[in-house]
């Protein structure tokens, strides 16, 4: 798997030499950043990439974005693959792991997600405190990269206390709301029935989504800081007795895209090194 790993950077290696400080994934219906907020430098298409794993979600892109926010380098996945997609967590998380070597400290991870918690409301950020992966198999499972990190990883604080202190004070100066909450990963790709709801709300969950608590796994694995940001585009299922569609996930992701945008802007440059 490292052989592999270096292999995609050397690929993206002879397009560009960009060092990277952050690294950003943009979830579903939140592509458009790319296009608002960044400085781009260089562009590299996974297709380009020998072994990377392709999404096949529509609202998802298939590419690294290289530039600047704020002054910043940092890289952006555009578009991600997921576990439902039929990749195993090991390549769901390739290209996490290959920003990372890369040269990103930090990474961003956005998603969209299903509220549990029913003081939220569809549109609401929320910050990731924690997370529960218990649903779905460990990136980190099969024979350990020793080359990235240790067999057995402290996850005590994935989500850098660091980087939430900067998110919570960024919202504050522009008058952004921010929830905040624990996210479940499960597999989807079906949406959850109502008694799956609730048995999350049981467990502690606030939001609920199909991604994110891999890559924050394996990144914490290979030392990077994480923080994570969900757009709330639906309660989630029972709820409201609404039926749930991916249409409807990408309508308020959109929605909700100024704010995020925003909030994300006036994160990266207050991430140092
Ligand atoms: N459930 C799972 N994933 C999601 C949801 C949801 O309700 N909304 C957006 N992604």
């Amino acid at each position: 798997m490292y052989q592999k790993l270096q292999k995609c950077v050397d690929c993206i290696r002879k397009i560009t030499d960009f060092k990277p400080q952050t690294a950003l994934v943009l979830g579903s219906g939140l592509g458009s950043y790319v296009d608002n907020r960044v400085d781009i430098a260089d562009i590299v298409e996974y297709k380009d990439i020998d072994g990377f794993p392709i999404s096949t979600v529509s609202g998802h892109m298939g590419r690294f974005v290289f530039g600047y926010v704020g002054g910043t380098p940092v890289v952006i996945m555009q578009g991600r693959v997921h576990f439902y997609e039929g990749y195993d967590m090991p390549q769901v998380v390739l290209p996490a792991r290959v920003m990372g070597l890369l040269g990103a400290k930090t990474l961003i991870l956005t998603n969209a997600a299903g509220g549990i918690n029913e003081s939220f409301r569809p549109g609401d950020i929320m910050m990731i405190t924690d997370h529960i992966s218990s649903f779905v198999p460990s990136p980190l499972a099969g024979k350990n990269i020793d080359e990235l990190g240790t067999r057995f990883p402290d996850m005590s604080e994935v989500y850098s206390r660091r980087l939430q202190n900067i998110i919570i004070s960024a919202a504050k100066e522009q008058g952004i709301p921010l929830q905040s909450g624990v996210y479940v990963q499960l597999s989807g790709p079906n949406y959850e029935t109502p008694a799956e709801i609730r048995m999350c709300r049981t467990l502690g969950a606030d939001a609920v989504g199909m991604s994110t608590a891999c890559e924050a796994t394996a990144a914490r694995h290979m030392g990077l800081e994480v923080c994570a940001l969900s757009c709330i585009t639906n309660m989630a299922a029972g709820i409201t007795g609404d039926k749930l569609t991916h249409e409807e996930v990408r309508q308020t992701a959109k929605r909700a895209s100024n704010n995020f945008e925003r909030l994300i802007t006036a994160i990266i440059p207050q991430i140092g090194v």
